[in-house]
């Protein structure tokens, strides 16, 4: 595998393609200089793995290795990702039926590379290598791989020369995406060659008999059209799972688990109005209902009527008992006179992490959720007010994996006791998306039937508007003007039906003013810079090429129905070298 990198989806129309930005993202150095940790550690299958069938997919450092989880888990069946050093005996722990080794960018003959742990096939389970797991499968059962004269990037025409199990129902001429420079020439012995490319003489192969299977392209990406079917294929036929991992079913084995961790105590949730507390909250609630209380911090620098919409939602529809703190004054209050981006950021992470112990301290000392519908059974068994003891997160599983975890109900001090707790406090973490992709926490949302607005929301940063309200301090004035353009620029996307297509799409209000003229009267007003950017994750990103006929709607209605606004600019910054926020 090279930093070039597959296609993993078609793109928009609005988007530069995933390959161009997952190159980028090779391009970067990696400035942390911290150890890569690993997810093993109270990993996500922990809950999940007793009552589901699991494939696990062991990483071998590709690019794409994520990305054969999820496809797993399209194929209705549940994946975990295990860095390749676990041990075995942690593996066969997990008792998979299945085992997918991934790509990596070694060569398997390369001093240090990492190896097959050779037990792994003595497991009894099907075995499939993709790329460099196929290459280790023939390095280890005798086969040859060498490096080959040119490398294979990209398109190639794979022709099957046996279809065998693997490849059944598949053209006997297809295309399938290559990344490698290193090659297998000839199977292990007992093994059948089942297709060939102009420049891999063996691009798979199988020994249905002892269940080893293996292909040198990448099922996983979009580029392989008969990919999905393939792992299909091994994923049903092979290794005999069923499809059973479903939003449905996620939400019924969630709140199974929820009801076993939480017992008969109570539970407090920091609901942001995201995607992700939104779910975790909801899923909360069904397992234990008003045992549950969300907490809803209102900072005043969120956009126009979410607050309102995330208050109706949780307290009306769904009948969640909620506090909803209105804090805009202390934060603004907080924020006067600070200009410096990092500097905005703490104030406001300080003041967050302040207003919400307070509320806790208040339910912890009431045991009692204060605010919404039918909020009884405070007391516990012996008629004591019980605390709260668990804190709900909405952690998903690439958090999981990409900050090493922890054990899956790790304890949590609460670090800044600003609020009256007591110094002594621990809340245990209920964690209910921390196997689930984002794709998966969006299914699960749309089955507890919350709102499609909700569900496909756009993310929106922690410090809000703030950060938004670009040089200069984050006043009322500043973030009303904000709001408003903000405001005209999701209505106007969410009409051209463009909003899910976008990663992010919003206004920054820099501190400027600019000359202009409305009517017969000059003007001197704010400038509003439009931001609107596609991306997978984040990390790289490219500027979204928003129809000109758009641009011009967006801009005229916020010139005519903002007045402090006389000008508006459009971001044609990618990420990298720009960021996605201009703060
Ligand atoms: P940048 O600007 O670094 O942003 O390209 C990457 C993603 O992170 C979001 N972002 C934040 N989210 N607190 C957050 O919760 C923050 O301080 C923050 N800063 C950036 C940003 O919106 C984008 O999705």
């Amino acid at each position: 595998m090279t930093s070039e990198a597959p296609p993993t989806a078609s793109g928009g129309v609005l988007s530069r393609s995933r390959a161009e930005h997952a190159t980028l993202l090779a391009s970067l150095p990696d400035l942390s200089g911290a150890p890569r940790r690993t997810p093993i550690e109270g990993s996500a299958g922990d809950r999940l793995r007793a009552a589901t069938d699991t494939v696990i997919v062991i990483d071998y450092g590709g690019q794409y290795s994520q990305l054969i989880a999820r496809r797993v888990r399209e194929c209705g069946v549940f994946s975990e990702l295990i860095p390749h050093h676990v041990p075995l005996a942690e593996i066969a722990a997990r008792r998979p039926r299945g085992v997918i080794l991934s790509g990596g960018p070694a060569s398997v003959y390369a001093p240090g590379a990492p190896r097959l742990e050779t037990g792994l096939l003595e497991l009894g389970v099907p075995v499939l290598g993709i790329c460099y797991g196929m290459q280790l499968l023939v390095h280890e059962l005798g086969g040859r791989v060498e490096q080959a004269e040119v490398g294979e990037f990209g398109r190639s025409d794979l022709t099957v020369a046996t279809h065998g199990t693997l490849l059944r129902d598949t053209p006997r001429e297809q295309t399938c995406w290559m990344s490698h420079r290193d090659t297998v020439y000839e199977a292990p012995p007992g093994f059948t060659a089942l297709a060939h490319t102009p420049t891999s003489p063996v691009a798979a192969f199988e020994s249905a008999g002892r269940g080893i299977y293996g292909v040198q392209f990448h099922p996983e990406v979009v580029h392989t059209p008969y990919g999905q079917q393939i792992l299909g294929r091994f994923l049903t036929e092979v290794c005999e799972c069923p499809p059973t991992w479903s939003a449905a079913s996620i939400v019924q084995e969630q709140i199974a688990r929820i009801r076993a961790q939480v017992g008969e105590g109570r539970a407090i949730c920091g609901l942001s109005g995201g995607v992700d507390s939104s779910v975790a909250a909801l899923l909360v609630h069904r397992a234990i209902g008003e045992r549950l209380t969300c907490v809803f911090v209102d900072h005043g620098l969120m956009r126009k009527d979410e607050g309102e919409q995330v208050i109706a939602t949780f307290r009306d529809t769904f009948k969640v008992a909620l506090v909803a703190v209105d804090a805009e004054r202390r934060f603004l209050d907080r924020l006067r006179g600070v200009t410096e981006p990092e500097a905005k950021r703490k104030a406001i992470g300080a003041e967050f992490i302040r207003v919400f112990e307070e509320e806790a301290a208040k339910l912890v000392a009431a045991g009692v959720p204060r605010a919404g519908a039918g909020a009884s059974g405070d007391r516990d068994a012996s008629g004591e007010a019980a605390p709260a003891r668990f804190l709900v997160q909405g952690t998903l599983y690439s958090d999981v994996i990409e900050s090493g975890g922890g054990t899956g109900a790790a304890t949590i001090k609460s670090h800044h006791n600003v609020g009256g707790l007591p110094d002594d406090l621990q809340f245990e973490l209920v964690e209910p998306l921390r196997a689930l992709f984002k794709d998966e926490v969006r299914a699960v949302g749309a089955e507890l039937g919350l709102p499609e607005r909700l569900v496909w929301r756009q993310p929106f940063p922690g410090p809000g508007l703030a950060i938004r309200v670009v040089g200069g301090e984050a006043t009322r004035e500043r973030l009303d003007v904000l709001r408003e353009a903000d405001h005209i620029l999701q209505e106007e996307i969410r009409k051209a039906g463009l909003y899910r297509e976008l990663w992010q799409s919003f206004c920054v209000l820099p501190d400027i003013r600019t000359v202009g003229v409305q009517g017969d009267e000059r003007t001197y007003g704010h400038v509003v810079v439009i931001r609107a950017v596609t991306s997978d994750d984040a990390m790289t990103a490219d500027w979204a090429r928003l129809p000109y006929d758009l641009l011009e709607q967006i801009a005229s209605r916020m010139i005519g129905e903002l007045r402090e606004v006389n000008r508006v600019v459009l971001d044609i910054t990618s990420k990298p070298p720009g960021t996605i926020e201009w703060e």
